[in-house]
């Protein structure tokens, strides 16, 4: 016999999931969402979300764990995540990554002294069209360009 779990509503994440119109390939905004609003994500958080899409919640398990950026735990003021997956090496993430590694003088998994910067890759953003990708924070940024990349970075 199957036991079915009673959820109180979250209108926090209702509105969350309004926005994404409840689709479940909009998994990476709506969980980068939900972590910042609930500030972080657990299991009850998980589980609730799983069952209003209808998903088994190892769906969001395996996500929230494959991600390093939905890890709750804040390393700095940017986390920076670039891609480091196929289209991405071919789109020239590799010279993305000097610049940020020579203008941040941070090497992968690295914060700066002043907490300012975390330098970190991640897999593929979904974004492989515009390729090469990165978060800052929650924030997307493609089509990057060692010189847009010194743009970006200067104003944070
Ligand atoms: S491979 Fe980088 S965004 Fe998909």
């Amino acid at each position: 016999m199957k036991i079915l779990k009673e959820f109180t509503k979250d209108e926090a994440i209702l509105k969350i999931l309004q926005k994404y119109q409840f689709k479940t390939e909009n998994f990476l905004p709506i969980l980068l969402e939900i972590q910042g609003k609930k500030n972080g994500l657990n299991t009850e958080t998980l589980d609730y979300l799983a069952n209003e899409l209808k998903v088994e919640p190892s769906l969001f398990y395996g996500i929230a764990t494959f991600y390093h950026f939905l890890n709750p735990k804040k390393k700095a003021r940017y986390n920076i995540y670039l891609c480091r997956d196929c289209t991405c090496e071919l789109k020239g993430n590799k010279k993305i990554l000097k610049t940020l590694e020579k203008i941040l003088n941070l090497k992968i998994g690295e914060t700066s002294p002043d907490n300012k910067f975390s330098l970190n890759l991640t897999s593929c953003l979904g974004s492989c069209d515009k390729a090469p990708a990165m978060l800052i924070n929650k924030d997307l940024y493609n089509k990057l360009s060692p010189k847009r990349i010194i743009k970006i970075i200067e104003k944070l």
